[in-house]
């Protein structure tokens, strides 16, 4: 079985009938939200509202016939539990997101959640966030050459502007910004860099997902087992 889809299929226990869902990014979340419409389609699920963290989520929500659930952060006072993917996860449940460019809307909805549960496959799993990813930071176009000054200037390494196949210029997020990827010269601590790099003027968002927000990691293997800390 496909790593993802094991840890996807084992994250539906986490959802009840009744409860307001927060739908990551990205290829795990969106088999999580596949079996999440067979569960609802199939009556175990009832009651269930979603919220999308982009709008390939969205759409893909609307696209599997779910569109009468979604919701968006006005319409709910609260998420019971969300669920999405990473790029980087260590035991400490540290993570790294924003691989897809989401990491703004991911982090709003994802903490705000009162169970916040990621799905990965082993391949996912590092000693020490940051490791080999770098880190995506969401940042005011406007703002964009100050920022990555900064980054080189204050904490060393390499701050690059994202750019992608399919448009020429620099990748846009689903709030109309661009995204930096930062790789620091040397290692730093997750929850005292997400705490930081946040507070640099025309950062919108860091994809440093402090672990102390995480309520369960499931990773996923290839024989479909999983194992959760
Ligand atoms: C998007 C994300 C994704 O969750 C992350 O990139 C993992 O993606 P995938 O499940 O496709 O490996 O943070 O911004």
């Amino acid at each position: 079985m496909d790593p993802k889809l094991a840890a996807a299929k084992a994250a539906l226990k986490y959802v009840r009938s009744g409860y307001v869902v927060g739908v990551g990014s990205g290829s795990t979340a969106l088999m999580f939200l596949t079996e999440l419409a067979k569960a609802i389609k199939g009556g175990e699920l009832s009651g269930v509202r979603l919220i999308a963290t982009s709008t390939e989520t969205e759409y893909e929500i609307v696209r599997l016939g779910l569109g009468d659930l979604l919701r968006y952060p006005w319409q709910v006072g609260h998420i019971d539990v969300a669920v999405d993917g990473a790029d980087e996860v260590d035991r400490g449940r540290n993570l790294i997101k924003g691989g897809g460019g989401a990491l703004t809307r991911e982090k709003i909805i994802d903490y705000w959640a009162s169970e916040f549960i990621v799905i990965v496959d082993e391949s996912k799993l590092v000693d020490k966030v940051p490791s080999t990813h770098p880190i995506p930071v969401e940042v005011v176009p406007y703002a964009w050459p100050l920022v990555k000054a900064r980054l080189e200037g204050d904490y060393g390494g390499s701050a690059e502007l994202r750019y992608s196949s399919g448009k020429r210029g620099p990748v846009i997020t689903d709030n109309g910004n661009y995204i930096i990827d930062y790789k620091p010269k040397s290692m730093i601590d997750p929850r005292e860099g997400e705490r930081i790099i946040k507070c640099i003027p025309g950062i919108v968002e860091v994809g440093l997902f402090s672990g102390l927000k995480v309520t369960k990691v499931i990773v996923g293997k290839r024989d479909g087992s999983v194992n959760e800390f």
